[in-house]
């Protein structure tokens, strides 16, 4: 029998318990603009921010608390102002979202998940559109920078840009900003994605120079407007391509579906290899964990390397990036 001197005993329990709860509390505070907030103004009032929001007093308070629970924020009363973790926090806090408002469902159905009677049919659930939120944060550290590179040493200029798994059509938009004489396809096969990516395209004025659509691309008919298709890119998308045989079937269509594709950019997560349980950086663990638990074929480098010459692919350049999960972007053309 535990006594409460016992539980006061605890603080490895709860130091990871109350880390879960502010995970949470992460996710809510950067969708409802406290963390930009604290990181412009250096201060707010949780009442003031409260009834500025419309948010439930009692509530918002229980948010920050969490959020000093770990040190992110220190609380007097109602001042809420930064701590020592909070610009690590506020940089990384699209990865917690993507775990906490992206991934939720399939996390807190883990049981259930894991038994293999369940595996069948559309066995979790994840959110796609709170995905997709996240995703476009990430891209910008995860990719961005060795994206922008990748484009640029191209050395050739490009009429059509087609992205495979676009999500909220980010890259897309900024492709179109970057280079104003091109035009931009999206695919995606989540409808509430695209739904947020064409609202987005309107918002920037690029109704016209943008179509989304929804397909898998695993297994979408060709179209008229994907033979003016130039430049292919697959971010954050491409394990999708996976198990192998599927992947390397899946390049040779590419091949066909976009006949003047003359470059293809794969910039992905891939599996880690040799990264001790305990070492494992921000991310990596939640981003594995429920790639295995949706039974989604994760490759390492080593297994992207092996596919692209019988998919047809010329590797060109590989960019290392390895930032949370093992990231690169392949750089191919077509052989
Ligand atoms: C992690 S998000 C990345 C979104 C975007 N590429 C980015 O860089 O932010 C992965 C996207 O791939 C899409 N996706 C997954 N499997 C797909 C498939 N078979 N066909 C088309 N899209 C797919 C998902 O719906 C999701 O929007």
């Amino acid at each position: 029998m535990n006594t409460a001197m016992d539980a006061r005993s605890w603080t490895t329990a709860a130091r990871l318990y109350n880390s879960t709860v502010a995970a949470w509390a992460i996710g809510a505070a950067w969708e409802l603009g406290a963390l930009d907030e604290l990181a412009e103004h250096g201060v707010l009032d949780t009442f003031e921010f409260a009834t500025r929001h419309d948010l439930d007093a009692a509530s918002t308070l229980g948010m920050f608390r969490a959020l000093a629970a770990v040190g992110v924020v220190r609380r007097d009363d109602t001042k809420i102002v930064p701590a020592d973790a909070f610009a690590e926090i506020h940089q990384t806090r699209s990865l917690f979202h993507w775990l906490v408002r992206g991934s939720a469902e399939l996390f807190r159905q883990m049981p259930s998940v894991l038994r293999n009677e369940n595996r069948a049919g559309e066995f979790y659930r994840r959110d796609p559109a709170a995905i997709a939120f996240a995703c476009k944060e990430i891209s910008t550290f995860c990719y961005d920078p060795w994206f922008w590179s990748a484009v640029d040493g191209l050395g050739t200029d490009f009429g059509v840009v087609l992205d495979l798994g676009c999500g909220s059509g980010e890259r897309l938009r900024q492709v179109l900003h970057r280079h104003p004489g091109t035009r931009g396809i999206g695919v995606d096969i989540a409808g509430e994605a695209l739904k947020v990516a064409e609202k987005d395209a309107a918002t920037a004025g690029l109704a016209d120079r943008v179509t989304f659509v929804e397909e898998d691309m695993l297994s979408m008919a060709t179209r008229p407007e994907f033979a003016d298709v130039e430049l292919l890119t697959c971010f954050m998308a491409g394990h999708d391509l996976w198990p192998r045989e599927q992947c390397v079937r899946t390049l040779r269509r590419f091949r066909d579906l976009f006949p003047n594709a003359r470059r293809f950019l794969i910039g992905d997560a891939t599996r880690s290899v040799g990264i001790p349980d305990d070492e494992l950086p921000v991310f990596m663990l939640g981003f594995e964990v429920a790639h295995d638990m949706m039974g989604a074929f994760m490759p390492t480098v080593e297994d992207w390397e092996s596919v692209f010459a019988d998919g047809g692919w010329r590797l060109r350049r590989k960019h290392t990036i390895d930032m949370v999960a093992s990231e690169v972007i392949f750089e191919l053309e077509r052989r």
